[in-house]
């Protein structure tokens, strides 16, 4: 549900020379299989507008900043990344849409598992029915 989403803090290495985020394996509760990168993202432009079946994804954004609106198809939750030392864990079975990008945002995103289109649900009206 939308209770199992988590902002989880990504360990910084302050450094006046520019600073150093570190993701290790204790971060995260899955093992990273994928990864991948949404930018150029025009103004007003929606990404996202889909769940995962069993994928659980952690965003993050490393430049910028988006707004995320979940929905575990009982309640809405919109939560703004802004920081590149903030992550957003999403579980399974969660709807989500990313939109409000600022220029130049860049959304980074940790997978639990390889790209796979059966694992997509891209229909509200599917996601919904399932629930
Ligand atoms: P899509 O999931 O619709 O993007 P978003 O949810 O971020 O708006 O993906 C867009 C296209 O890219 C779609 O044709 C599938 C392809 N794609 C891959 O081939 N591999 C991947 O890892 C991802 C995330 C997308």
């Amino acid at each position: 549900s939308i209770n199992d989403i988590q902002i989880i803090e990504i360990p910084k290495i302050v450094d006046h020379r520019g600073n150093i985020s570190v993701i290790e394996k204790e971060v995260l509760p899955y093992e990273v299989k994928r990864v991948y990168y949404l930018y150029d993202v025009p103004s007003g432009a929606v990404r996202g507008g889909h769940a995962h079946i069993e994928q659980a994804e952690f965003l993050i954004a490393v430049s910028g900043s988006f707004d995320v609106i979940l929905n575990d198809g009982t309640n809405e939750k919109k939560v703004t990344l802004n920081k590149p030392n903030k992550g957003l864990l999403i579980p399974k079975g969660i709807w989500r849409e990313l939109e409000d990008f600022s220029s130049g945002s860049v959304c980074l995103v940790l997978a639990s598992d390889v790209y796979d289109e059966a694992d997509y649900i891209r229909e509200y009206a599917n996601f919904k029915a399932q629930k």
